[in-house]
């Protein structure tokens, strides 16, 4: 089994502009820079190239790829918009699938509110589970986000969510270390992903003619 640093990058999950979860996703990629067992970088929605005049694999973005291929583990930093998450931060996660299967996610919920992205966390979890991805059962939270840094994109109160974040960090090492020794050693047949029913099933349905409404 390799020993060599888990691969786990940050997604910043809005392309809004004035986006205060870009000051929470470069925050943890500046704190976990800082670890010798974790090599990460930022994924920036803003600068996949997407059309949105399709969706799914057939939108494939080669680096975006390319980089979930090459992760271990992720980091999703979702804003809540009206207690969901972002449509493009979906349409981002709808173009990969066989990427993401036996990966472990840590989820980043950010919000205006005092709930710290709770809700938006909790509707991603159907999500992860159907595009393959391990959820761990720590998450992150950034309540009030305006308050929290200052003009120049600080945390303002750093020691408190260093201490969150290690915690939150421990325990995405702990699963994608587990996973990848999982997917290079464990030489059980997996079950069907539930992905791959999805592809067939879009597949079936094309042989079958069907057409979109
Ligand atoms: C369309 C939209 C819907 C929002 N809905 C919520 C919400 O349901 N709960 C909440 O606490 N904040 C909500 N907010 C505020 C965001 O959480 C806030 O902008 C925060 O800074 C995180 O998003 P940002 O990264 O886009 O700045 C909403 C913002 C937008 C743009």
């Amino acid at each position: 089994m390799t020993n060599t640093p888990l691969f786990i990058p940050v997604i910043l999950g809005t392309p809004r502009q004035g986006r205060q979860s870009e000051y929470v996703a470069k925050f943890l990629v500046e704190q976990i820079a800082t670890r010798d067992d974790v090599t990460t970088e930022l994924i920036d929605i803003r600068k996949v190239p997407m059309t949105t005049n399709d969706a799914g694999e057939s939108i494939k973005d080669p680096q975006f790829s390319g980089t979930v291929e090459r992760a271990d583990g992720l980091i999703i930093v979702a804003p809540e918009y009206n207690h969901g998450y972002p449509g493009l931060l979906k349409h981002l996660l709808d173009t990969c699938l066989k990427e993401y299967i036996h990966k472990a996610v840590g989820l980043c919920g950010v919000s205006a509110g005092p709930f710290g992205g709770t809700r938006v966390i909790q509707n991603l979890l159907p999500v992860m589970r159907e595009l393959g991805l391990i959820t761990i059962f720590y998450d992150l939270n950034f309540s009030n986000v305006q308050d929290l840094f200052d003009e120049s994109g600080n945390l303002i109160d750093k020691p408190t969510y260093i201490r969150r974040l290690e915690k939150f960090m421990n325990e995405l090492v702990w699963m994608s270390s587990v996973l990848r020794y999982g997917r290079q050693e464990v030489n059980v047949p997996a079950s069907q992903p539930s992905p791959e029913v999805a592809t067939s099933m879009d597949a079936d349905a094309k042989a079958v003619g069907a057409t979109s409404p």
